[in-house]
């Protein structure tokens, strides 16, 4: 397999103790508290759609076919092959034989490994983020006009959100507003809840240079990091623990062809 190549990276310097890893993890970074998410593509040629069909349980298989459109099958199959070889690799198991059970709130975990993992897709790519300690959220977006941005605003985002998404000028709103939607999701996804806790209750930070932050709503320790490198997409990164070491790669080419 390709080694996945390394687009970003970032340190931050925890004042925690050491958290120590999770059993199991053997990822590519065994800093304290390690993160590391890849950038898989999800449209792939006949071979790697082969070769990554040939990866997925029965179940998934059935639910591929469930997918009307060919090209969201594919991509779906391309984004559970990809979780697969990802984290086969990380614990040390054949990506076929990986098995997946959900969480109370429906986050999916590996069954009998205690890596915790996140996936999120978008358009042409999925984000696969792994935490040695802490829960994980990932989400992406590709950047698309909204007929009703206001709308969605005033829907998804608390009052403190809209307030400084009005400040932003109308022509730079729309990117702006697909960051705080990332940013929003990946937190609940970290948090595995789904729609359980409201969009409004909580705040991301929204200006445009201020560093990725949950604002207020939340409970204990949050990192929170924005995911840059793909042209059109916005994305963001939620551990529910101190990080210590953050990296962004690519898995272009993981299934060989
Ligand atoms: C399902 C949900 C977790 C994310 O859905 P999404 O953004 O449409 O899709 P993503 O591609 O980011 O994530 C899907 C993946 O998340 C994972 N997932 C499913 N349920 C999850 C949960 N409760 N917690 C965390 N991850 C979950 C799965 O791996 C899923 O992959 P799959 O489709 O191959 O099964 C859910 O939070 C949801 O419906 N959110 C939409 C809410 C919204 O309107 N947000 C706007 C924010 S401003």
């Amino acid at each position: 397999m390709k080694q996945p190549e390394r687009l970003w990276s970032e340190t931050n310097v925890s004042d925690d103790k050491p958290l120590g890893l999770a059993g199991g993890w053997a990822g590519p970074r065994t800093a304290v508290n390690a993160i590391a998410c890849w950038l898989a593509p999800l449209a792939l040629g006949e071979e790697a759609r082969a070769a990554a069909l040939a990866l997925l349980s029965p179940d998934e298989t059935a639910r591929a076919n469930r997918f009307r459109s060919e090209r969201d099958r594919w991509r779906f199959v391309a984004a559970r092959a990809s979780l697969r070889v990802l984290l086969g690799q990380a614990v040390g198991r054949e990506p076929g034989r990986l098995g997946f059970i959900l969480g109370p709130g429906g986050k999916p975990e590996l069954d009998g490994f205690p890596i915790r993992f996140n996936l999120s897709h978008s358009g042409d790519w999925a984000a696969i983020a792994f935490s040695s300690g802490g829960e994980v959220g990932v989400d992406i977006e590709e950047v698309h006009f909204l007929d009703d941005l206001d709308g969605m605003i005033s829907t998804s985002c608390s009052p403190r959100e809209a307030a400084a998404l009005a400040e932003i000028p109308p022509s730079e709103r729309l990117e702006a507003f697909f960051q705080v939607w990332t940013r929003k999701e990946a937190y609940l996804k970290a948090l595995g809840t789904g729609l359980a806790k409201p969009l409004e209750s909580f705040s991301v930070t929204v200006t445009p240079g201020m560093p990725p932050r949950l604002e207020e709503g939340g409970d204990g320790a949050v990192s929170l990091m924005d995911l840059s490198g793909l042209a059109g997409y916005r994305g963001a990164l939620v551990c529910l623990r101190r990080c210590d070491s953050f990296n962004v790669m690519s898995a272009v080419g993981i299934f060989g062809v």
